[in-house]
């Protein structure tokens, strides 16, 4: 009986038909767990081609939830991610937006450039801290963007304009550290956003609040370098600490005068005090940078490969637990915080200025290169001129004060620099060579070296013996 209906060949039909059916059925189910599986670990992918306005939709973000009480108790705490983020945003700089019309379009922020959700209890509170001068054009077009942005992301906020008063050489780093003490003061922020002036973020996914464990880098990809990270321990830009990591690091160095370098000493401290850098996907951390020339006042720092020298051993001295500043001024701005300081100025920048460079080529030698191989493989082996012991010594010792304000670099100088991988030999000197590779404009040392290469290949041919 049951072998008769099997053989009937519309069961067969039926019994194929009902297979496939369910293969078909399980392949559809394994295809979703497996895209699900791996979703969770894929980068998320944003179209660029296709960006939203950043104020669009921000009344419904304002729109009040029911009354707000005078302490926060009544409100619930906003979502874990915020509902209202759009992924990219357009960003141009063709309108100069007047900072009555950036107000105007921000009605909830309030005097110093604070705002909190006006619907729930903000789970992340940031200072967002913006070394500045001279630079208001920069500035209107940031706030222009990062007020909605940060609104869409439902944070507690203030944005902190650390302004350097005077003519003396711009120094970046110092007025950070100056933010971070003079934020801390209105209010226990769990993060720390420094930021450059130029820089506006181009997608709100990149969420401004910390890492709980590493400093973070948030501009990983701009447009300034084609959208991607220039070089692997690029810092510069936009970063985030937590109080505690930035205490850790003693802050940033006070004696980074002019562009240049800073950046790297602060990725170099972070290693130093045994932390990470962490980044957000490449493909989240879009930046467009405002356009401009290098401004008076903050030339390309001539010291800045002497500096980076003594990192190593200066990091626990020179930082927050050696800043020094007045504060001039601290005005509540409707937009903004404006924290008015003295920073000092360079000691070196009184020298007669063709004592100042050339920036000697740095550190050949006191790196013995087989001994202490770079950590990256990638590191071409530095192939440059020696260094001269006088240019660096003297730069050293005057930047640690021993000297005083030398007028000119004494030809020679007995006391030697001790090696800058002492304490740490791989990582640090594999940095310096790493900098110094990118850093370098022009691909001659990559031509030395591939000359190298064929020499040595050559010769290599020659003795081998001929088959
Ligand atoms: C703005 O809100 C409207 C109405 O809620 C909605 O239809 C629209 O998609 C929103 N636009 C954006 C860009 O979120
Ligand atoms: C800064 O420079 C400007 C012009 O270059 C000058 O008028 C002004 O007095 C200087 N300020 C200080 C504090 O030296
Ligand atoms: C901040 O205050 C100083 C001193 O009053 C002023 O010169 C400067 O223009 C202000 N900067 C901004 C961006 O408002
Ligand atoms: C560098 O170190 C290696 C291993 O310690 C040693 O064999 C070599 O002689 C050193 N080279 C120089 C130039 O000191
Ligand atoms: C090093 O610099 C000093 C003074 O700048 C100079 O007299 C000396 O010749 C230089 N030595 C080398 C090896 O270049």
């Amino acid at each position: 009986m049951t072998r008769r209906v099997l053989e009937r060949p519309c069961t067969l039909a039926m019994l194929i038909g009902f297979q496939f059916a369910f293969m078909v059925y399980f392949s559809f189910g394994g295809l979703r767990s497996l895209s699900f599986i791996f979703g969770r670990f894929a980068e998320p992918s944003f179209d660029y081609s296709r960006t939203q306005d950043v104020y669009s939709n921000l009344s419904l973000v304002n729109s009040m939830g029911g009354p707000r009480f005078e302490d926060d108790i009544l409100l619930p705490r906003c979502p874990e991610r915020s509902p209202y983020l759009v992924g990219p945003i357009s960003v141009t700089f063709t309108q100069n937006p007047t900072l009555k019309k950036v107000q105007d379009k921000n009605p909830l922020v309030t005097r110093g450039g604070e705002y909190k959700p006006p619907n729930c209890e903000a789970r992340h509170r940031t200072a967002i801290i913006i070394p500045h001068r001279n630079r208001e054009t920069h500035l209107r077009h940031l706030l222009y963007y990062l007020h909605p942005f940060l609104q869409r992301q439902q944070l507690h906020y203030r944005i902190y304009i650390i302004n350097q008063a005077g003519n003396a050489t711009f120094n970046r780093a110092k007025l950070l550290n100056v933010g971070v003490k003079e934020a801390l003061r209105d209010e226990e922020w769990d993060c720390l956003f420094l930021h450059d002036v130029d820089l506006i973020p181009e997608n709100d996914y990149n969420l401004y609040v910390c890492d709980p464990w590493n400093p973070k880098h948030a501009s990983v990809a701009m447009n300034k370098f084609s959208y991607s990270l220039p070089y692997p321990q690029y810092f510069g830009g936009v970063s985030a600490l937590t109080p505690d990591q930035y205490m850790k690091m003693n802050g940033f160095p006070n004696e980074y005068w002019g562009w240049g370098g800073e950046d790297d000493d602060i990725a170099t401290r972070v290693r130093l005090a045994g932390m990470k850098i962490t980044r957000p996907s490449v493909s989240v951390g879009h930046y467009k940078m405002v356009k401009h020339k290098v401004d008076q006042g903050n030339e390309e720092n001539p010291h800045r490969f002497d500096l980076l020298i003594r990192t190593q051993r200066m990091w626990k001295a020179d930082g927050m637990n050696s800043l020094t500043y007045t504060l001039l001024e601290r005005a509540l701005e409707p937009l903004y915080t404006n924290v008015t300081v003295d920073v000092g100025e360079d000691p070196r920048a009184k020298k007669p200025l063709r004592n100042r460079g050339p920036t000697p080529p740095a550190i050949r030698r006191y790196v013995n290169v087989t001994s202490n191989p770079p950590i990256d493989s990638q590191i071409k082996k530095p192939n440059d001129n020696p260094t001269n012991d006088s240019a660096i010594n003297g730069a050293e010792l005057f930047a640690e004060g021993i000297k005083g304000p030398a007028v000119a670099p004494a030809p020679v100088v007995a006391e030697k620099v001790p090696l800058p991988g002492a304490n740490d030999p791989d990582r640090a000197i594999g940095q310096e060579q790493q900098i110094r590779e990118v850093r370098s404009a022009q691909d001659e040392k990559g031509k030395e070296a591939k000359a190298e290469v064929q020499k040595v290949q050559a010769q290599g041919a020659q003795s081998s013996p001929p088959v």
